[in-house]
């Protein structure tokens, strides 16, 4: 099942989901039946032979002279360390479509910055539900497993995403016609094999993912948990994840809550009443899917101030700053300027709050960013350029974390 992405009404997107629509540029949307049934097979195929099985990955080459990254012109080194810089790690959903799978896996340039540039990794699909259990007794662990074994062999920390969501879940799960028992079991084995298997690992798990609509209202019909099971399985959900894994901190994850709207105040209402019921709940995330056509949002700060002020964590997730670009031209230096501003305005909203110790980027290069697959008409939405040059995007980052570094007590 895709998404499709339309423009909210005060801010950055509001999301619909339709059956097989995707925005796909033109010339991508022919195949993209085609490529689907082929990942269904590929999905099918790895997951008969992958669930316990040792990735099957190149190991990193040796950095060339020309793509080697100095280690203090990164975004970790100049990071207040109580704070993580992350991205998103490509592989899966919308990279099935594409001609390159599981870029993860086999480019070599693209894992050197990942290594070097980050000191936290979110897997852009790998945990979802339709990628990690394929079938209803079927886990595929492979790719998950790589990714955080790479975080550990680079001492990065992992954002786990996502155990409770209305999208990305498998034909089995949504066409199944389960029984409310079997659903809850399904729901409780599920989170207590992927965080299970994960424990001492995840430093934060999106354990519910957008259970809002726009207007502060429960998904109620396009998520199958609270759907069938009623608002009280949310509650389950942190309780299972949380005995899975003691130390993990669990968030609630949404987009279009960067400002004070509905939709923010909804979980703002909702997260103290679940504490106060002793349900488990660290953090509020923001994801953060910006773009140039509706304005940065003002009023971000003073929002994840308002959830810091509850004792909550709070974390920027899946963050990328969509601009217009005509078919076969470049962003203006205009374009790029604002979108550097963008990044940077969140990036001190971040820092501003004490307890926004999380910043994530939903991925670092336009050669692999979901954007133009999902949003007709935007695109170059990342810090880098498909060749992995930065863009005055990634400079404001920087500039931004060194400035915080000293206020933040970094070295
Ligand atoms: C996106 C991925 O980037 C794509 O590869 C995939 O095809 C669809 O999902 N909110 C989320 C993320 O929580 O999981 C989504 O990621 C982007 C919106």
């Amino acid at each position: 099942m895709f998404l499709t992405y339309s423009k909210g009404i005060s801010g950055n997107f509001r999301k619909s989901e339709t059956e097989v629509s995707v925005t796909a540029p033109q010339h991508l949307k022919g195949e993209l039946m085609q490529v689907r049934s082929s990942i269904a097979a590929t999905v099918l195929a790895s997951a008969m032979i992958l669930p316990m099985a040792a990735p099957a990955l190149a190991a990193p080459d040796q950095p060339s002279r020309s793509q080697a990254v100095e280690k203090k012109d990164t975004l970790r080194w100049v990071a207040p360390q109580d704070l993580k810089i992350g991205t998103a790690v490509a592989g899966g959903g919308h990279h099935e479509t594409q001609p390159y799978p599981a870029p993860f896996t086999f480019d070599q340039e693209y894992r050197q910055r990942l290594a070097a540039e980050f000191s936290s990794v979110s897997p852009e699909n790998q945990s979802k539900w339709e990628f990690v259990h394929p079938e209803h007794n079927t886990y595929r662990f492979a790719e998950m497993d790589a990714i955080v074994q790479f975080a550990q062999e680079n001492k990065q920390v992992v954002r786990g995403h996502t155990l409770f969501w209305h999208s990305q879940n498998p034909a089995w799960l949504e066409e199944g016609n389960f029984s409310k028992d079997e659903l809850r079991a399904i729901l409780k084995d599920h989170i207590q094999t992927v965080v299970g298997r994960y424990a001492g690992k995840i430093q934060q798990w999106d354990v519910a993912n957008e259970i809002f609509n726009e207007d502060g209202t429960l998904r109620t019909t396009d998520n199958i948990w609270i759907r069938e099971l009623g608002p009280e399985i949310i509650a389950d959900a942190f309780r299972w994840a949380h005995e899975a894994d003691p130390k993990a901190k669990l968030f609630f994850n949404d987009y279009g809550v960067e400002g004070i709207n509905a939709k923010s105040n909804a979980y703002l209402d909702l997260i103290p009443k679940l504490q106060a019921q002793g349900v488990p709940v660290d953090g509020f995330a923001i994801q953060g899917h910006l773009s140039t056509r509706y304005g940065f949002p003002g009023d971000l700060q003073a929002n994840l101030q308002r959830f810091d002020a509850l004792g909550l964590e709070t974390a920027i997730t899946e963050i990328d700053v969509r601009m217009d670009v005509a078919a076969g031209t470049t962003p203006t230096d205009a374009q790029l300027a604002t979108q550097a501003s963008y990044y940077q305005r969140a990036l001190e909203a971040c820092v501003s709050v004490e307890e926004c110790n999380s910043f994530t980027i939903w991925g670092f290069t336009d050669k692999y960013s979901w954007v133009p697959v999902f949003f007709s008409g935007e695109g170059e939405a990342t810090v880098m350029w498909n060749d992995f040059t930065r863009k005055p995007a990634y400079y404001a980052l920087q500039d931004t974390l060194e400035q915080a570094s000293s206020g933040r007590g970094n070295r």
